[in-house]
C-alpha cells in the first residue's frame, strides 16, 4: 500500500508515519527529514536548502522530487510506502505520478489531517527532541520524567528545529494554505482522499488512519 499523510505543520504527520513503519513495516519517506539530513551533512542540496526552509519557505520542487525518486529506487516492489510532506504543489503531484508509474506502484490513500492552525503554534513551537536518539518531548505536553534527561537514552542534550518558532511556522502554514492544499481536488477526482480528524489524541489519529487503511 502506498499512501501521502497530508497536513499542514504540526498536523502530526511524522508522528503518525513512524507509527505506521513500527506497526506495519512500511517505509516512510520524509522530504523534510530528507533535507534536514543534507543540510546536516554540507551537502550541495543542504547548501540550498537551509536558508529557504528556516525561512518557512518551500524548497524547488525538482530538487525534493530528485530526493523522492533515489529513495524510491532503493525500495523493493512490495515495501509500501508513507510519503511524509511529499507531494507540496501541484508540480510536486504530478511528478509523484509519473514516478510511481514508472515503478508499476499505485496510491492507494491520501490521508488529510484536518486540524486548527492556531493550536498548531503551540504544538510546534514547544517540541524538542533529544539531541542523541530524538525521542520527541514537549515544553507542555511531554517534558522528560527527569527535568533535563532524555527518558530513553539518558542523554541531556536536547535541540529543537531552526523552523519551529513562531514567525517561520506562520509562514510554513501560508505556504500550505498557497501551494500545498489546492492538490487536494488533484486526488479528490480519483476518489482516494480520506479525511482524519488530526485534533483528536494521537492514539485516536492513529484509529482514524487505521479505520481507513484496513476498511
Ligand atoms: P517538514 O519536515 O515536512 O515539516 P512540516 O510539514 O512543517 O511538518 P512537521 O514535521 O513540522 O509536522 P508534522 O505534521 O510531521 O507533525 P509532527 O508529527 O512532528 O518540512 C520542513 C521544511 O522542509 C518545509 O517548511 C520546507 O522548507 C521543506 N520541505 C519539506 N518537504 C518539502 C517539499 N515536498 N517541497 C518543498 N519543500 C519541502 O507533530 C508535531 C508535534 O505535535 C509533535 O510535538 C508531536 O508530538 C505533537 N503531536 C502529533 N500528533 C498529535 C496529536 N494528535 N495530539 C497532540 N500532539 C500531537
Amino acid at each position: 500500500m502506498n499512501i501521502i499523510l497530508l497536513g499542514p505543520p504540526g498536523a502530526g504527520k511524522g508522528t503518525q508515519a513512524s507509527r505506521l513503519v513500527e506497526e506495519r513495516g512500511m517505509v516512510q519517506l520524509s522530504t523534510g527529514d530528507m533535507l534536514r539530513a543534507a543540510v546536516k551533512a554540507g551537502t550541495p542540496v543542504g547548501e540550498q536548502a537551509k536558508a529557504v526552509m528556516e525561512a518557512g519557505e518551500l524548497v524547488s520542487d525538482a530538487i525534493v522530487t530528485q530526493l523522492i525518486d533515489e529513495n524510491l529506487a532503493g525500495l523493493a516492489p512490495e515495501q509500501g510506502v508513507i510519503f511524509d510532506g511529499y507531494p507540496r504543489t501541484l508540480a510536486q503531484a504530478e511528478a509523484l505520478d509519473s514516478l510511481l508509474a514508472a515503478r508499476g506502484r499505485r496510491l492507494d490513500f491520501v490521508i488529510e489531517l484536518d486540524v486548527d492552525e492556531d493550536a498548531l503554534v503551540e504544538r510546534i513551537t514547544g517540541r524538542f527532541t533529544c539531541a542523541a536518539c530524538n525521542t520527541p518531548y514537549h515544553d507542555r505536553y511531554k517534558q522528560p520524567v527527569s527535568a533535563g534527561t532524555c527518558d530513553v537514552c539518558g542523554s541531556h542534550e536536547f535541540k529543537r528545529r531552526a523552523d519551529d518558532n513562531e514567525e517561520a511556522v506562520r509562514t510554513r502554514m501560508a505556504e500550505y494554505r498557497a501551494k500545498t492544499a489546492p492538490i487536494l481536488p488533484h486526488y479528490e477526482a480519483r476518489d482516494i482522499v480520506r479525511r482524519v480528524d488530526g485534533m483528536a489524541s494521537v492514539a485516536a489519529v492513529s484509529k482514524g488512519i487505521d479505520a481507513v487503511l484496513d476498511g
